[in-house]
């Protein structure tokens, strides 16, 4: 079978995707206790959590439409049998994961309907069973399909994935998803040099996070306004 050819140039740096997936893992964490802390009645507070579940479901579920989009097929064409089992691999994942966000989606819609008094249970047990599976899969991703990712895609193609994230949400809700990843990466290295946009990005974060999390919950944010 012919095999599509790798583009010439300088191949893909997968690194910044372990930032993508430490932010998802840290914020996905928190959401169970976010969930059993809204007191049952309490519109306001059941608005601020249901707002911030629905955010992060719909960047996962536009993380993993990008990879879909710009790294499987790629992967499907160059590779050898073992990369295509990694990428159908990684397609499975995503699906699996997309049917839960589904069915999540629908309870945070009852449960906010109730102002956090209904449906609590189903949506903590969809919550539990969406963890394990967002989690195997970014471990899976990170062993297994980025070292692949880094033989068989370029830079340049990397980087149009990257940039093409702004067409999956609005503008404010990138630069809130940019604030979280930074906010992940101060979490690994407090010291790390911020571009404007990653500084600005924290800066719109940090009000948004205070909010959802109260105020001594981002390490990551600390460091920064701390400096
Ligand atoms: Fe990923
Ligand atoms: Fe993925």
């Amino acid at each position: 079978m012919s095999r599509e050819k790798i583009p010439d140039g300088p191949l893909a740096d997968s690194r910044s995707m372990l930032d993508v997936h430490a932010m998802f893992k840290a914020e996905f964490l928190l959401v169970p206790a976010l969930i059993a802390g809204v007191p049952p009645g309490d519109q306001q507070r059941t608005d601020v959590v249901a707002d911030h579940v629905q955010f992060m479901c719909a960047i996962l579920h536009a993380h993993h439409t990008l990879e879909d989009e710009c790294l499987w097929p790629k992967l499907t064409n160059r590779g050898a049998e073992e990369v295509v089992r990694i990428s159908h691999l990684m397609e499975g994942h995503h699906a699996d994961i997309a049917r839960i966000l589904d069915q999540l989606n629908n309870e945070l819609r009852a449960w906010r309907g109730s102002a956090g008094s209904l449906h609590g249970p189903a949506l903590l047990q969809t919550v539990k069973q969406l963890l394990p599976a967002l989690l195997e899969h970014m471990s899976a991703e990170e062993s297994q399909a980025l070292p692949v990712i880094e033989k068989h895609v370029t830079a340049d193609e990397w980087q149009q994935m990257a940039e093409a994230g702004t067409r999956h949400v609005s503008q404010e809700e990138f630069v809130l998803a940019v604030g979280m990843i930074t906010c992940a990466k101060l979490e690994s290295s407090a010291h790390m040099p911020l571009s404007p946009f990653e500084q600005q990005s924290l800066q719109v974060l940090v009000p948004y996070a205070e909010r959802v999390h109260g105020r001594d919950n981002h390490v990551g944010i600390k460091h920064w306004l701390d400096r």
